[in-house]
């Protein structure tokens, strides 16, 4: 009998090699070298095509003769997940949707699914049972005449029922759970994830059929599976945010077809997850009384600009070295920013505990924000309310200087459009501005110390 063949696959990115080694030469990283079985004399799966595909091979066209007309996108109902993917599901795309477990993908996917009026989609499932997905379409109140669910995990057999239904979007839930009799190690294995994902692929481009895969999550946050993953396939969704939160975010991380600053932010409700058109609404807590600590900056998430609310508590510290900790904002960052209110504003903070937090679960790093947390630090030490109908827009340098930001015009605009009276920004910053204020007054300052003394000044 011949001999097993196997190959050694590095578990980060999966380069392979015929022998085990230490370090990979691919992504130099240590020690993720994994004997795996293949079988490689066995020609690709192709069952699709033996019922006929009249398939013509592609000869070489001019750039100018290339046109778009004849590959409309299928729009879903769901404006959010159209503008992440670019403006709509390209034909013959492969989507890798990733994100952990219990996030949202599967009730996200069917969802899109079922939304769909007209093209027939095949939700493949290797997860869950058909009873299982039922009872999640009940719940999103949902019901379809095009959508079919099949639960299989091995490709050939995915194919072949491919063939007789002949969808136009097909759904795999998840890659992990696939695997192909070309290669003989295990489902989840790197081998087989990416063979699995090759099948797919040569069939998307082949019959313009969209797919796309869900994928888990490692605990280091990549998706599970070699890197090669996210090589091959066309545009990559990150669907992230806190389980314990009601908000996600929709992150495109690779687009071969749009933007990958887009982003869509959706709730998720007893009823599936909800878009959310207007974010900021969400990131400014409904508070009736104002308190000292809290301070609004301006986001770009993407090409979004979002206001978020900034909240500190500042409070003497009962032990030896104080506290800093930091929600969904950059430790680093905040120590940073304490040490420049320390220095150039005089404030003793080195005695006092610093807690930051971002609200709305979210995680920012914009560092447009630096102004809203120095003054939000400031309010809370002070105990001095902000005006609530301020907000801030401005970097801070070491120097207590009020630095430039990106698109100033998106912020102010954003700002007036959600009603503010007022927004601080960089004194350089007034150089490219372009915007028109109709309602909110933009104040410009050189430095911190100069919006500090301003904002309490007035009252
Ligand atoms: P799921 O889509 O199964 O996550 P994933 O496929 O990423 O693992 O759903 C995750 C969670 O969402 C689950 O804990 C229940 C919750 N959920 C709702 O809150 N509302 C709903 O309408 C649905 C369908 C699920
Ligand atoms: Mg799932």
């Amino acid at each position: 009998m011949a001999k097993a063949k196997t190959s050694f696959f590095c578990q980060s990115c999966g380069h392979s090699a015929p022998k085990w080694l230490g370090k990979c030469p691919s992504c130099g990283e240590w020690n993720t070298f994994v004997e795996e079985l293949i079988e490689t004399n066995a020609h690709p799966a192709e069952v699709w095509k033996d019922k006929g595909s009249n398939r013509t091979p592609p000869k070489p066209k001019l750039l100018a003769e290339v046109s778009f007309e004849n590959t409309p996108k299928i729009s879903s109902a769901d404006p959010e997940f159209n503008r992440v993917l670019g403006g709509g599901i390209v034909p013959g795309s492969l989507v890798l949707i990733g994100g952990e477990p219990g996030i949202g993908k599967s009730t996200l996917l069917l969802q899109v699914a079922l939304s769909l009026q007209g093209p027939k989609v095949l939700y493949v499932t290797g997860e869950e049972s058909e009873q299982q997905i039922k009872l999640r379409a009940d719940r999103l109140q949902a019901s379809s005449n095009n959508v079919y669910i099949l639960t299989e995990t091995n490709t050939q057999q995915i194919f072949r029922q491919i063939v007789d239904i002949e969808p136009d979007l097909i759904i795999i839930d998840s890659i992990q759970t696939l695997y192909s009799d070309q290669i003989e190690s295990g489902p989840g294995s790197v081998s087989q994830i990416r063979e699995c994902a090759l099948e797919l692929m040569r069939f998307a481009k082949e019959s313009a059929t969209p797919i796309f895969l869900v994928g888990h999550i490692t605990k280091e946050g990549s998706i599970a599976g070699p890197k090669v993953l996210e090589h091959l396939v066309d545009t990559v969704l990150q669907f992230e945010g806190d389980r314990h939160m009601i908000y996600r975010i929709l992150r495109t991380t690779k687009n071969r077809f749009g933007s990958t600053s887009e982003l869509g932010i959706y709730e998720m409700l007893g009823s599936g997850l909800r878009p959310v058109t207007n974010p900021s609404e969400i990131l400014l807590s409904q508070r009736e009384e104002a308190s000292s600590g809290i301070a609004i900056g301006t986001l770009l998430e993407g090409n979004r600009p979002l206001l978020v609310e900034i909240q500190s508590l500042v409070t003497q510290s009962n032990y030896g070295t104080a506290q800093r900790t930091a929600n969904g904002y950059d430790a680093k960052r905040l120590n940073m920013l304490i040490a420049v209110l320390e220095k150039r504003g005089g404030y003793k903070l080195g005695t006092q505990d610093v807690f930051l937090n971002i609200t709305g679960g979210i995680r920012v790093d914009d560092p447009a924000l630096d102004l809203a947390t120095c003054l939000s630090i400031v309010s809370s030490y002070e105990d001095k309310i902000i005006d609530s109908s301020s907000c801030f827009a401005a970097e801070v340098g070491l120097g207590g200087e009020l630095r430039s930001v990106t698109r100033i015009d998106q912020r102010i605009a954003e700002a007036e459009k959600l009603g503010f009276k007022e927004i601080w920004i960089s004194k350089y910053n007034l150089k490219g501005l372009n915007y028109k204020p109709k309602a909110i007054k933009i104040r410009s300052a050189p430095n911190l110390l100069d919006v500090i003394m301003n904002i309490w000044r007035q009252k």
